[in-house]
């Protein structure tokens, strides 16, 4: 009851061209009505996002990504009828009415139906799809709880609804259809293997030659205040150790936890779904212990382990680009 009350709010705040944070089951997102470019551009300013970086489009039915796509391509339905509502994006050719704002200027967008009820019902209760971007500063890590959000933009929303903490934890696969194979321009919540087992090989953005089309590709993004190390080796941690403060962020239970300040397990039995959901309150965690250095331990890529890489590299600065 309290939450439909919350959520008749948020979608009143959208209808009128208001600023919402709404729980997704990847991340939180920054959320806004997609068709109203006033508050669209609000969304680049509290970020303080750079213009050239567009937008993700949330609907929650599929007669809303007829309003918003020019066409949709027989793989790209398949994709669909599996994994919507869920976090995975599609990149289409944009119909006019998507104001530039939100597409950047460029000729297409970027949709996704999400699984998280209270997205959904924010959605259908707005009755307009809703742009929105992970509710972090631009280059910070994206919010997996309501209280990130608070700490970090609380007073510049005009509503934040709390959902909890969210259930999958790294942001949505990304996969534009505007070549052919489709590309993953964004490792996420759906795997690579998912994917391919529905749509044969696909095209993969290699590290070094991605193209600066999807801004979350940056190579210094989801980055905290502590640097983050991700290519060392045990024996060095002496070494490290020397009048500095170390702390661990380790995928399961270290045997050697005495030797850091601070160590933080993303899943004691190795399970990878596990530690995407505790990915980012963890780095959050290690940064606010005043450590000098984290010390990250690669994650094995498959499946979701592949997610987990890509923003560890990332919040390290180890990207090529
Ligand atoms: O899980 C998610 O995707 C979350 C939740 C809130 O839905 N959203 C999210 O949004 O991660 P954001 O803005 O932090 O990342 C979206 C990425 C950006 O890197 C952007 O460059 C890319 O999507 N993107 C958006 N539109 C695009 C387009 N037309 N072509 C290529 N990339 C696009
Ligand atoms: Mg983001």
């Amino acid at each position: 009851m309290k939450d439909e009350r919350s959520i008749q709010q948020a979608a009143e705040i959208i209808r009128r061209g208001g600023l919402v944070a709404f729980p997704t089951e990847t991340v939180y997102g920054l959320g806004a009505d997609a068709f109203n470019p006033l508050p669209d551009a609000r969304i680049f300013e509290v970020k303080r996002r750079p213009y050239f970086d567009p937008l993700i489009v949330h609907i929650a039915n599929l007669a809303d990504l007829e309003r918003l796509v020019k066409e949709i391509p027989a793989s790209a339905e398949r994709l669909i009828e599996r994994f919507w509502p869920g976090p995975l994006t599609l990149v289409l050719l944009k119909k006019e009415e998507i104001p530039d704002i939100v597409s950047a200027g460029l000729p297409t967008v970027a949709i996704r139906m999400p699984s998280h009820p209270m997205a959904l019902s924010l959605i259908e209760e707005s009755s307009c799809p809703i742009a929105a971007p992970s509710a972090n500063p631009f280059g910070y890590l994206s919010p997996t709880t309501a209280q990130h959000v608070r700490e970090q933009l609380g007073d510049q929303v005009d509503l934040i609804l709390d959902g909890g903490p969210c259930p999958v934890g790294v942001e949505s696969t990304i996969l534009s259809f505007v070549e052919e194979p489709p590309r993953l321009l964004r490792p996420g919540g759906v795997s690579l293997e998912e994917i391919e087992s529905i749509l044969g090989k696909i095209a993969i953005n290699s590290r070094g030659e991605e193209k600066p089309l999807a801004p979350g590709m940056l190579s210094k993004h989801y980055a905290p205040r502590t640097p983050i190390l991700l290519d060392w080796e045990r024996k060095e941690v002496e070494r490290y150790r020397r009048n500095k403060r170390i702390g661990l962020l380790a995928f399961r239970e270290p045997n050697d936890r005495p030797q850091f300040d601070s160590v933080e397990v993303l899943s004691s039995k190795g399970d990878l779904r596990e530690a995407a959901t505790n990915l980012f309150a963890a780095i959050r965690r290690l940064d606010a212990r005043n450590l000098d250095l984290i010390l990250a331990e690669p994650i094995p890529e498959i499946g979701l382990g592949r997610a987990i890489m890509d923003r560890l590299r990332r919040a390290s600065g180890t990207t090529d680009r």
